[in-house]
């Protein structure tokens, strides 16, 4: 069971999914399905789909949010969005250093450091993902990368600052590939985190902390995953982009 300290928080990531009109029909079916989540749940949606998203979900729990964003407030940045941008269109919460964004585009977590105090100095609440590759679980190094992504992203933010913050552990050879992490696997790394985060910031910023998993999470393994103490949510992707799909995953977390 999560733990009381901590609501249980389901996010969607839609990836480069949807246009701005299957973004408000996913989001109507969404909220036929599933209007009143009894834990929180947000859509990571493409950016040009925010500000209809946010609309759509008006008065209702649901948030909306980003996949990613820059970490200046504004400057000559040919294609980037800031943090000021997002959350004007609506977003509550960003996705950053997510393994899409660090593998494929190069993001060091110097960079998603500095994103996390962008998002944070916004208000917006930053989602910091994190996660080891196949090789260097084989190679028995998930703990050290975990710990250098965790210490790296999140340098400099105060224990204060954490309540605000969100982590997803995301082991690579998950995401997209069908094969999750079991829920005891899950639940070792996610309890190796929440000891970091003491040992840096204290035990209650600890115990407050939401640490999601994701990486292949369906709704047969949903429930499980959620059933193991140290995790707090899910960070779904391929299994959001169905509203009915999602909605049984968010019913199952119950
Ligand atoms: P997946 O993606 O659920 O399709 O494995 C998860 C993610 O990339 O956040």
């Amino acid at each position: 069971m999560t733990d009381p300290n901590r609501k249980g928080f389901v996010i969607g990531n839609w990836k480069m999914y949807k246009t701005v009109a299957a973004s408000i029909d996913y989001t109507r079916a969404l909220l036929d399905a599933c209007s009143q989540p009894v834990i929180d749940v947000g859509l990571a949606v493409p950016f040009t789909a925010i500000l209809a998203v946010a609309e759509a979900l008006e008065g209702t729990p649901i948030l909306v949010g980003a996949q990613n964003m820059h970490d200046s407030k504004e400057g000559a940045f040919t294609g980037e969005i800031s943090a000021g941008m997002i959350l004007e269109a609506g977003a509550r919460f960003v996705l950053l250093g997510h393994s899409e964004r660090r593998n494929l585009f190069g993001e060091d977590s110097a960079f998603v450091n500095r994103k996390a105090k962008m998002a944070l100095e916004a208000g917006l609440l930053p989602v910091v993902c994190i996660g080891e590759t196949a090789i260097q679980r084989e190679t028995h190094e998930t703990a050290e990368v975990l710990t250098r992504q965790l210490l790296e992203s999140l340098d400099g933010i105060t224990p204060e600052q954490m309540r605000r913050v969100a982590i997803a552990y995301e082991p690579v050879w998950a995401i997209g590939t069908g094969v999750s992490a079991t829920p005891e696997q899950a639940q070792v790394e996610h309890a190796f985190c929440r000891q970091v985060v003491y040992s840096k910031w204290g035990r209650e910023a600890g115990q407050k902390l939401r640490i999601l998993y994701g990486g292949s999470v369906k709704v047969q393994n949903a429930a499980s995953l959620m059933a193991k103490p140290d995790i707090d949510g899910l960070l779904i992707g391929g299994a959001s982009l169905d509203p009915k799909g999602f909605c049984e995953i968010i019913q199952a977390c119950k």
